[in-house]
């Protein structure tokens, strides 16, 4: 009897122990992820950056050239793409299952993340009518173009205008 409260209470000892450890494994985890996206600069610098041409955008032409995209140095490649040129007035759409880098084609659009600079292997070229955007000041590329976002968005205003707004 007192040999099996013996071997229970170290069976118990030995659980608390594997937990311990897990948890603190799990959180050195999360503790270095944590530092990596910290440590990632994932915000362009606004102060650097030329003005467009006076009459940029002239068209709307937007072309993506080489693109491969990773959130972090150690992420896997989140959107990957040779050749994207869409031409000024036509209308697409991005189809994909989930995951397949719809919205970040648009972060990457709007400098939302940076191309360059976030992981060694991450790099391309956006241009709108011919002028690489990563080339301009911050809010002159953003005062140029529109988004409306994938999520629905509600005014929180009482008795204000309400617009819903749904897209890809
Ligand atoms: N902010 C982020 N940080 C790290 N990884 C991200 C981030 N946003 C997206 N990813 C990863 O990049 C890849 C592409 O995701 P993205 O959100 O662009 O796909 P999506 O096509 O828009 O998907 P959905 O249809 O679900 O909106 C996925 O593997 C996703 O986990
Ligand atoms: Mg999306």
């Amino acid at each position: 009897m007192a040999l099996f409260t013996l071997l229970s209470k170290l069976t118990a000892q030995e659980n608390i122990a594997h937990a311990t450890y897990s948890g603190a494994s799990s959180t050195l985890k999360t503790y270095e992820m944590f530092t990596e996206f910290v440590n990632t600069p994932h915000i362009d610098d606004e102060s650097k950056g030329i003005d467009a041409p006076p009459d940029w955008p002239s068209c709307g032409q937007i072309e993506f050239r080489n693109i491969v995209y990773r959130y972090g140095p150690h992420m896997p490649i989140a959107l990957q793409i040779e050749n994207l040129k869409i031409e000024a007035g036509w209308k697409v759409g991005i189809v994909g299952p989930p995951g397949a880098g719809k919205s970040t084609l648009l972060n990457l659009l709007f400098r939302l993340f940076p191309l360059k600079g976030v992981a060694p292997k991450s790099g391309g070229v956006v241009t709108i009518d011919g002028v690489d955007i990563a080339t301009l000041k911050l809010d002159t590329l953003r005062s140029a173009i529109g988004v409306v976002p994938q999520e629905p968005v509600r005014d929180a205003q009482p008795n204000s205008h309400c617009m819903p707004c749904m897209a890809g």
